[in-house]
């Protein structure tokens, strides 16, 4: 087949939704983007190798609690999930959405996103886009993909080769289909390509001029929320040593109306992205001997926060001389109204009060189990005499699904990490 083909057939195969979309990961964003296709009748494949996932998902039930069965209908009719990759070479387009965490050194590990690629290779023939959506540093996708199919195949006319960052907010208002996407791909065909694919999702696709330029817009978004976040946090120990409210600060700050964007403190950041991704580039810049201070400083003060409110709780639960004082922490995933607990602070403080020999439970609407230190423990009901149980209750996560009013009523004490309470009594705010 002349390679002229495998372009015009893989692009009326996109524009008559005829295409098979095979989705590599199916987790936060791998599930929510197959559902994106479903929802507009394209067939898609999800693999992933956690077998209890895909068996949830093989009888309709979401391994996701904030995406609920009605978000899985579409897939019933559109979707198939497998746990093996036999059957990758139907798929016409291949999204990868893999992890792509650090190691223990912060540097990046793309381990998951390689070993795909060597998995896969040899099985692969012409005529597929395959995209990156995985948050990674620029230069990825061509080291890693475009590298490692060179030789087998004419890049862009036999095979072609996109990245398209992720921007989905879990959990979030705005609707999948309003966030515009941006993408770019090995040539132009490749761009082509997976813009076309991407209109039929989204209303609006933004073209980078390169690859490396689409990657590395992901990354200054996530730095760009890193460096405030920490900045505001900073703020936030400053204004509490001036006995100052911070929230209050930022409240007035939020009434002018051009140059000032709000950013709400906490006890310290979480979840895949934020804590993750800024060193990514931290590394990557490295290599071309730039030294990136924001990240450097934005990631340290970041951790300090979480230390920082650990010290003073501790610093409060002292001050009612309390024998073995027994803490409640609301909320462990690492933002409000999603079940995610990677990097939460709300483990990371459970993990530091069990080590202090502190008796410490939680409660969290969205995450009924979690391990931690070794220990699995249970989410407790937030029944009125459950709440009564305990010295002390730590607003970590502030779930819009928390009965506040009977938190009030019935804590002891309070200590609110999110600004979000009010007591006369026994109430603190870090
Ligand atoms: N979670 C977010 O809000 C978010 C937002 C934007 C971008 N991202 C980026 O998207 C990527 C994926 O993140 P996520 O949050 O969806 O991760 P996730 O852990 O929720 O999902 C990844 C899935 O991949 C599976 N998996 C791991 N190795 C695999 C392999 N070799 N083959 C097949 N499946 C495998 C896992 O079982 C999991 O289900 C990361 O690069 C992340 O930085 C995440």
């Amino acid at each position: 087949m002349k390679s002229e083909n495998y372009y015009q057939i893989l692009e009326k195969k996109i524009t008559k939704k005829k295409c098979l979309v095979g989705i590599i990961g199916v987790g936060y964003v791998g599930l929510n983007l197959l559902i994106q296709f479903n929802k507009n009748k394209i067939n898609t494949i999800g693999f992933d190798t956690n077998i209890k996932k895909i068996n949830m998902l093989k009888k309709n039930l979401s391994p996701i609690t904030y995406l609920k069965k009605k978000d899985l209908k579409f897939s019933k009719n559109f979707s198939e999930f497998d746990s093996s990759y036999k059957r990758i070479n139907l798929c016409d387009v291949i999204i990868i959405c893999l992890p792509t965490p650090v190691k223990k050194n912060t540097q990046p590990d793309l381990s998951n996103i390689t070993n795909f690629i060597k998995k896969i290779k040899s099985n692969i023939s012409k005529g597929k886009l395959i995209i990156l959506e995985s948050t990674t540093y620029p230069g990825t996708t061509r080291e890693e993909i475009v590298e490692k199919f060179k030789a087998k195949f004419y890049l862009g006319e036999e095979i072609f080769v996109a990245y398209s960052p992720e921007r989905e907010n879990p959990g979030g208002k705005i609707k999948f289909d309003s966030i515009p996407k941006v993408l770019s791909g090995f040539s132009k065909r490749c761009t082509n390509l997976s813009e076309k694919l991407y209109d039929l999702i989204v209303k609006k696709t933004v073209k980078a001029n390169s690859i490396e330029e689409a990657e590395m817009t992901k990354l200054l978004e996530n730095i760009y929320r890193s460096v405030n976040i920490g900045l505001v946090n900073e703020l936030k120990i400053i204004c509490k040593s001036m006995n100052l409210n911070i929230n209050e600060v930022i409240k007035l700050a939020s009434t002018k109306p051009f140059g000032f964007t709000k950013f709400l403190p906490g006890p310290g950041i979480g979840g895949h992205c934020i804590p993750i991704d800024p060193y990514y580039l931290y590394w990557r810049a490295k290599k071309f001997n730039q030294n990136s201070k924001f990240i450097e400083i934005a990631g340290r003060v970041n951790i300090e926060t979480t230390l920082w409110t650990l010290k003073n709780i501790i610093k409060i639960l002292k001050k009612y001389k309390l024998k073995n004082p027994k803490v409640l922490v609301l909320g462990i995933a690492y933002k409000k109204n999603i079940e995610d607990t990677r990097e939460s602070a709300g483990v990371k403080m459970i993990s530091e009060l069990m080590k202090k020999n502190i008796k410490v439970e939680f409660s969290d609407p969205f995450v009924k189990n979690e391990k931690v230190n070794g220990v699995k423990k249970k989410s407790i009901d937030l029944y009125d005499k459950n709440i009564k149980k305990f010295d002390c209750v730590v607003l970590v996560t502030d779930h819009d699904k928390f009965n506040y009013k009977k938190i009030i009523k019935n804590a002891k004490i309070i200590i609110d990490c999110r600004g979000r309470l009010n007591r006369k009594h026994d109430f603190y705010q870090l």
